[in-house]
Parts: structure tokens; sequence; C-alpha cells
């Protein structure tokens, strides 16, 4: 893989970040409404948006974690949310187990495990800090877009304690998904008035630093001991070609907006959002409905990959 390609791309992100970060000077600098993990995606409402909208990760991105793998017997993905990471290991592993602390989010978990009738697979609500499971009982662990969330020195103990012999840690995670329409003028000023609701806007409810995405996670905490870095690979691109229904519907299922709502019941932003893009993009949705506005969102996913060592 290109390591020397992604970071150099990470660097053009952060600088044309920071060119951002001059038009909105007050974003994240007061993160005063942060909120900590065990208080998000708790009710049954947001899990149903979280089911219904987030997307998986790209099967690339499975395969790379596959195959470092010595064993592929069991897999523990922590951070589960609904199953979208989860679901697709069942078929790279003999058995998967799904964990997370919201128990709505493990419900629509487990309603779709059903709906799909996957046997080898099993939820369990239980914290990051404390994994109940034996020790060494895991091949592979992985946390998809949730590791920011955690007491890391806490998860990092329990997944050195939990994994087997030579057992694989893949944190994975992707950044801000901006929607294209092709035209270069408008895709600018997508992506500004997108930054804009990140970072103004939703800025201060944002439960963590956005430069975790940003960055690819190249500034999360790594593992202090007991891991050694496999494996890098911070550009694998998923292609999500979709609509303004859908893409507005899966910033809706962002925790900071849904504690923005609650705080702010009368400000709709997602309406505003809405009839700026609409109006961005005149030319191109013209007047059709949000379903049949065609977007791209082209997603990119980074992992970083340990090996528990001793
Ligand atoms: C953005 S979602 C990611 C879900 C899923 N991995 C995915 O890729 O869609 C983050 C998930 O982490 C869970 N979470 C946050 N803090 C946690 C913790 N300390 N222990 C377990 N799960 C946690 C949340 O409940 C939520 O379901």
């Amino acid at each position: 893989m290109d390591v020397q390609q992604s970071s150099s791309y990470c660097e053009s992100r952060t600088r044309w970040k920071f060119r951002e970060l001059e038009t909105f000077p007050e974003s994240i600098a007061e993160p005063s409404k942060r909120i900590m993990g065990e208080h998000m995606f708790q009710t049954e409402a947001h899990a149903e948006l979280y089911s219904e909208f987030r997307p998986a990760p790209p099967v690339e991105l499975l395969k790379i974690v596959v195959s470092v793998c010595r064993n592929t017997d069991k897999l523990l993905d922590v951070g589960c949310g609904t199953g979208q990471s989860t679901e697709p290991m069942t078929e790279f592993f003999g058995h998967v187990i799904g964990t997370d602390n919201s128990e709505a989010q493990i419900a629509q978990a487990k309603r779709r495990q059903n709906e799909a009738d996957l046997r080898n697979l099993e939820y369990r609500v239980c914290s990051s800090n404390e994994l109940t499971f034996e020790g060494s009982s895991f091949d592979a662990i992985t946390a998809c877009q949730c590791v920011h969330y955690f007491d890391l020195d806490k998860f990092y103990a329990e997944a050195h304690r939990v994994l087997r012999k030579d057992g694989i840690l893949a944190l994975s995670g992707y950044c801000i998904p901006v929607p294209s329409v092709g035209d270069p003028e408008m895709d600018a000023a997508i992506k500004e008035r997108i930054m804009k609701l990140c970072r103004v806007e939703l800025g201060p409810y944002f439960e963590v630093d956005i430069d975790y995405f940003d960055r690819c996670y190249e500034t999360l905490p790594a593992p202090k001991s007991g891991f050694e870095l496999v494996e890098k690979n911070l550009k694998i691109i998923k292609e999500w070609p979709t609509n303004l229904h859908v893409y507005l519907s899966y910033l809706k299922s962002w925790s900071p907006y849904v504690h923005f709502r609650k705080d702010h019941p009368e400000n709709d932003i997602m309406a505003s959002l809405r009839s700026d893009l609409r109006a961005i993009c005149q030319g191109v949705f013209q007047q059709k409905g949000d379903s049949d506005c065609k977007v791209e969102v082209d997603t990119r996913y980074f992992v970083h990959i340990f090996r528990k060592v001793d």
C-alpha cells in the first residue's frame, strides 16, 4: 500500500483544514458540549436511523485486516453499533461477536442479524473498558469508527488480555464524507457548507476532536506496549453513489446532531443545510425530489493494524 501517497494526502488535507479553521476560527475552540461515549447512541430512534443510513466499511479494508490474521477462528468487533462493521466479517471468521455499550444499538444489530439469518454471529452489551470475555479468546479485534470515544488505556489493556497469541487489533475509521455533484465550483461550495456544519454549527457538540478523522487517526495515541504496528493504510476509498435524501439522513444519524437537536429543538439546522445544498446545486438538482438528486459521497477510510506481542 502507498503509505507515502497516503501521508501526503493527509498533509494536503491538513493544510486545507487549517484554511477552513481560519475561516471558522471559533469552531472547535470551545468543546463545551462534549459528551462522553456512554451517553451517545442510546435511544431507539437514533439506533434505527443509524441502522438504516450508516455505511458499511469497504470490503477492501476488511480483506486487509483478514490478510494479516494468523487465524480466523474468532473475531470481536468492539463498538459495533448496529452491526455494519460486524456482519461482513462473518464471511471471513468462523465466529464473530459484536459488542457495544448502547443497548439500543445492540437491539438493532440483533434485529438485523435475525433478518439476515447470520448464525455465526452474536451480540453483547458491554463497554470497551471491560470486555466480558476470558483471556486469550480472540484471533482478532476490530473497532470501526469508534475507538476515538474509548478510554484508550483501558481498552488497549483489555484488548491485549482477550487476544490470543499473535492476535490482531485493527482500528479503522473514515474522514467526514462530503458529497460531490461533479462540478468543481459547486463541489467547493458544498465542501465549505459541510465544513461549516461540522466546525461551526455542530463543532461544540462533537464528542471528539475532528482532527482524529481528518488526520486518519495519525494523532490517536497508539498502544504504548504489548502491540506492534503491522500494517497501516490511510487511503481506502469507498465509492458511495447515493442521493441527497440518504446523505442528509446519514448526517442526522451523527450523535453531535442528535445532541444539538436536544438542546435546540427549534433550530432545524438540517433543513437549512438542505436548502443551502439545493441552492448551491440548483443547476443540477433543478426541481427534483431529494431522492432523485444524485450525489457521489466517495469516502476515505483508514486502518491501523497492530499485532499482540509477548
Ligand atoms: C460511530 S459508531 C460506530 C459503529 C460501527 N462500528 C460502525 O462502523 O458503524 C460508534 C459506536 O461506539 C459505541 N461506543 C462508544 N463508546 C463506547 C464504549 N466505551 N464501549 C463500547 N461501545 C462504545 C457507540 O454506542 C456507537 O454504537
